[in-house]
């Protein structure tokens, strides 16, 4: 595998975080919320952007995961489920968030999931967003960056398990 470009540096993600979070403090003003991150991709996004939610914001935070690629860079279409939630988001305001949406598969399966489950009101946020690769639609409430078609690690995500440390977002290339 070779690190081909830094796509998005860490002071630009920061800013980003920032802002994604000063919208949500607004639209969630007064009101209670679970943030749902989806492990592992969403774990340094979710970390930094509760810091920079509202104190006065009741946050409450549970995490959910779900198989990704494995080792291959494809999408197999097929999500498993590998950790729930540990409480009912019955009634509650749900914040799902993810690290990167591709085809959009994990997503659908995540909403369609959480819907069941009857909360009062499901928003998704996500960080990256490879729109022109997506087959199903979602609804994104929040998104950080939209970015071209190209495999990414760092802040979270990984390629084959490695590379998730890495503080800012960069582009891969993954020899045969
Ligand atoms: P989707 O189901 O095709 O939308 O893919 C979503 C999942 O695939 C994400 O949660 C990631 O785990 C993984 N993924 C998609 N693109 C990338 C990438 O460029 N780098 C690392 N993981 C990715």
């Amino acid at each position: 595998m070779v690190l081909e470009e830094i796509l998005l540096p860490a002071e630009e993600i920061g800013r980003k975080v920032e802002e994604l979070a000063r919208e949500i403090n607004q639209d969630y003003a007064g009101r209670r919320v679970t943030v749902v991150g989806v492990l592992k991709g969403a774990y340094v996004f979710v970390a930094d952007l509760l810091r920079h939610l509202d104190p006065l914001l009741e946050v409450r935070l549970d995490f959910i995961s779900v198989s990704s690629y494995g080792n291959a860079q494809k999408s197999s279409g097929e999500v498993r489920l590998l950790k729930d939630l540990e409480e009912s988001v019955e009634g509650k305001n749900v914040l799902l968030v993810e690290d990167i949406v591709d085809t959009g598969l994990t997503l659908d399966y995540l909403c369609r999931l959480l819907w069941a489950r009857r909360p009062a009101d499901l928003r998704v946020c996500v960080l990256l967003d490879k729109r022109s690769r997506r087959v199903v639609k979602v609804p994104l409430d929040y998104v950080g960056f939209v970015i071209p078609d190209r495999f990414v690690v760092g802040y979270g995500l990984d390629c084959a398990g490695m590379y998730r440390h890495l503080p800012y977002v960069a582009a891969v290339r993954v020899e045969e």
